[in-house]
């Protein structure tokens, strides 16, 4: 028997599951692959209007932001989205006590010495210096934190110092 005509059949086959397997690819590749959970400043921040410093509660008691606790997540994901894959992570993550390993998107070279507290007290945005985090689901590394000219320009326009010391310690 001819099964020549067989062959149209293998190929739309063919084609169709390899579309599929692409789909399927696509759906299941995080949006922002570098951070352990997928998580979203545009929802947080963009839609649900959640302040900064709920999370960022660092910036009126010294240098450091701080990135919130797994405890502070689950304040809201313990009902919240529950049963959503990315909070069934966070949650087997919180179940083990262990800390959420995020990566740092701005590193700041070791021999500067930067402080949040004297930039919030003076009324500075943190979207002066980071943009408009609440429009983006990922953050990417922002090259001026690391430009000294930035810095200094900046405390020209405040009068504030410029003493090398303040930022080199
Ligand atoms: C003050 C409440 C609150 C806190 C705190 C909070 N979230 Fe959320 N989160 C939400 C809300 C509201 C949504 C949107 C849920 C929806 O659209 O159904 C959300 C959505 C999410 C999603 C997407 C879930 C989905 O639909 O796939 C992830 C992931 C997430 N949050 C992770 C986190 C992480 C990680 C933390 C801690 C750093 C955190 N959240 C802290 C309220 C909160
Ligand atoms: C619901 C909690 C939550 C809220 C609200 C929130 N953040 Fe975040 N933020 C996080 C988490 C978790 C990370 C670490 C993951 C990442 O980098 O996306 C982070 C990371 C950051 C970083 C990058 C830190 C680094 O590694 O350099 C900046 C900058 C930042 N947030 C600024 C803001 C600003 C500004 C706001 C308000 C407009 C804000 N965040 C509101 C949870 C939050
Ligand atoms: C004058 C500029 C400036 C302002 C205003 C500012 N930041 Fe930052 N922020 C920086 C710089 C510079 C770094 C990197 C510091 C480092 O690596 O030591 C940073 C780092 C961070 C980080 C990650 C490291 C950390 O400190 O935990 C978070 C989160 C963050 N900022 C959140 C905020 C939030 C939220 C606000 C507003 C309440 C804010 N920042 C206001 C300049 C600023
Ligand atoms: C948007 C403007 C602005 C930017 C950008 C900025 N600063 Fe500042 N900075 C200020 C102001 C205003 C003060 C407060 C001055 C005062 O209290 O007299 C200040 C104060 C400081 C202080 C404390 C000074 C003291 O007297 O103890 C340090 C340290 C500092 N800045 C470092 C930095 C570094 C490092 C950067 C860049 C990564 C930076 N600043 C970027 C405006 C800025
Ligand atoms: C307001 C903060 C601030 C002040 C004031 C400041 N610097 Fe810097 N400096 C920085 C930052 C931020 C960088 C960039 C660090 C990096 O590469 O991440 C830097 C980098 C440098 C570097 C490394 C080379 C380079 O250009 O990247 C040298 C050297 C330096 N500063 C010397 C000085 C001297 C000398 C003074 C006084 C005249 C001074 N700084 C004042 C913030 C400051």
């Amino acid at each position: 028997m001819n099964q020549n005509f067989l062959y149209p059949l293998y190929i739309i086959l063919f084609v169709g599951f390899t579309a599929l397997l692409i789909v399927v690819g696509c759906e299941r590749q995080p949006t922002h692959p570098r951070q352990p959970i997928d998580f979203s400043h545009k929802v947080h921040v963009g839609e649900y209007k959640i302040d900064c410093e709920y999370c960022h509660s660092g910036v009126r008691s010294g240098p450091v932001a701080g990135i919130p606790s797994v405890q502070t997540c689950m304040g809201c994901h313990q009902l919240v989205a529950a049963t959503e894959p990315e909070i069934m992570k966070l949650r087997e993550i919180w179940e083990r006590g262990e800390p959420i390993r995020w990566k740092r998107v701005n590193v700041v070279a070791d021999f500067v010495y930067f402080d949040h507290y004297p930039h919030v007290s003076e009324g500075i945005s943190c979207e002066t210096c980071h943009g408009d985090v609440g429009q983006k689901d990922e953050l990417l590394p922002t090259p001026h934190l690391h430009s000294m000219t930035w810095c200094v320009d900046c405390h020209d326009t405040y009068e504030a110092s410029k003493d090398c010391m303040i930022c080199h310690r």
